[in-house]
């Protein structure tokens, strides 16, 4: 039965609700980071499952059948499960999904979601203000590459012709951004029709920050219309001068986008938020928190300092978003994003805002740059690991002593052995292990058996 004001439908909600919460116990009481299951028995797993049967079971039975499904992925909660920024997320905010799911509210028009809207539009609106713009607000989207692509679409739009009506001009604009800034900078230069090499690829300290003085030499005589900041590499999480690429960006009459899906969580630290001073002077900020918020993917947001700037994505619809809707205290979300249909995931990163408090999360966060920091203290101490460079936030990136296939193999054979998933990457041109810390209740002595554990690999 599908959900409606029936009892019936009350009591089904109930049952399945309570039976998929005792598999999702089973699943994660299995020990261990992952099961060591090859690609070629998990493939078969799944094989053996017709995703579209002619006949339909019960819900218990489903759960049955699929147990190895859920049991077969990774258990983020695991102290060796550290290869990505993946947090095992939020109690309360993952069972809010539920709710997402069963109410199933649509960001896009107010009639399909009243008063989602206005919780979506007050909660961009204090993640703005916690980012340094007050009066600002923005919109929720499904992770970092969606909110760096808003934002360098804003960018384009404000680069002084009317794109959307004329398109862009032929290979002339640029986005300077570091040489280790996110993937998805590239990608959204691609997607925006301006093309991968638009993208500035400005060199780095050896420590992974932007060099100012490469930037000014990099732009020197370029038409640039945008400087992206990175509050948070993926690699080394290093955090680029935010201040003096505001500076230029203001010079050069740039947009200026922080991607601060990495760092946008120590905005909630007493110790770390001055660490990303310079960020309210942005055009648009990228908040991702499906990463150091803890929530369940997927959840982001694009932050502006004024809700105008989302003008550049608004689109009249006849059915959506009629003109008179405003005057009637009305607000259709679909005016700010790429999406139409889309969840209501403030919901559940509201329920455990509240739950946690500001306080808590920022004690998390520090708790894990402690941890980082230990963890890479302990990688100098030992005398079979070396350090790539001191950690900046949630991520420490060093290398077994030894040659890159070494390194590989190591990465390999822990994650096939279900031992630890760790990351794996390249600095430099060199093969370099990863270790991720998302985890608040890790201990050092769990850090030191991972390191050790990597050492013997
Ligand atoms: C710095 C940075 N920006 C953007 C992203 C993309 O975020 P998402 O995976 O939520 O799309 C990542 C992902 O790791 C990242 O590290």
């Amino acid at each position: 039965m599908f959900v409606s004001p029936d009892p019936k439908s009350h009591a089904d909600l109930r049952h399945a609700t309570i039976a998929m919460t005792e598999a999702i116990i089973r699943a994660l009481s299995v020990p261990g980071p992952r099961s060591a299951l090859d690609p070629t028995e998990l493939a078969a797993q799944v094989a053996a499952i017709d995703p579209l049967p002619e006949q339909g079971a019960s819900l218990d039975a489903v759960l049955t059948d699929l147990a190895p499904i859920l049991e077969g992925g990774i258990r983020l909660g695991d102290p060796n499960c550290v290869a990505h920024l993946h947090p095992a997320p939020l109690i309360e905010a993952a069972v809010a999904e539920l709710a997402v799911g069963v109410t199933n509210q649509s960001m896009d028009a107010f009639d399909a979601s009243p008063a989602a809207t206005f919780v979506e539009d007050a909660l961009v609106q204090r993640l703005a203000q916690l980012h340094g713009f007050p009066g600002g607000s923005g919109v929720m989207t499904m992770g970092g590459t969606a909110s760096n692509l808003l934002g360098l679409l804003l960018a384009r739009d404000a680069a002084g012709e009317d794109v959307r009506r004329n398109g862009v001009p032929q290979n002339r604009w640029r986005i300077a951004a570091s040489a280790t800034s996110h993937d998805s900078i590239r990608r959204s230069a691609a997607l925006l029709g301006l093309g991968t090499e638009a993208v500035i690829a400005v060199p780095t300290e050896p420590d992974g920050r932007m060099s100012v003085d490469a930037l000014h030499a990099a732009t020197r005589g370029e038409d640039v219309i945008a400087i992206v900041g990175t509050a948070g590499t993926t690699d080394l999480g290093a955090i680029d001068p935010l201040d003096a690429l505001a500076d230029h960006a203001r010079a050069l009459g740039a947009w200026l986008h922080v991607d601060a899906a990495v760092g946008s969580g120590l905005m909630l630290s007493d110790t770390h938020r001055s660490r990303l001073e310079g960020i309210e002077r942005a055009n648009s900020i990228t908040a991702d928190l499906h990463k150091l918020w803890w929530m369940p993917f997927g959840a982001s947001a694009l932050l502006v300092p004024d809700v105008g700037a989302l003008r550049a994505v608004h689109h009249a619809s006849v059915y959506l978003n009629r003109p008179e809707d405003e005057a009637e205290g009305q607000l259709n979300l679909v005016g700010r994003s790429l999406d139409t249909s889309r969840r209501f995931d403030a919901f559940k990163v509201l329920v455990a805002l509240r739950t946690r408090g500001r306080r808590q999360l920022g004690a998390m966060v520090d708790t894990v740059l402690d941890l980082t920091r230990y963890a890479g203290e302990a990688i100098e101490r030992h005398p079979e690991l070396e350090l790539v460079a001191p950690p900046h936030t949630v991520m420490v990136a060093f290398r077994r002593v030894g040659d890159d296939a070494r390194n590989v193999a190591i990465h390999r054979d822990l994650f096939a052995s279900g031992e630890a998933v760790i990351g794996r990457t390249t600095v430099d041109g060199r093969v370099a292990l990863k270790l991720t810390l998302l985890n608040p209740s890790t201990t050092r002595a769990q850090i030191d058996a991972l390191l050790d554990l990597i050492s013997a690999a």
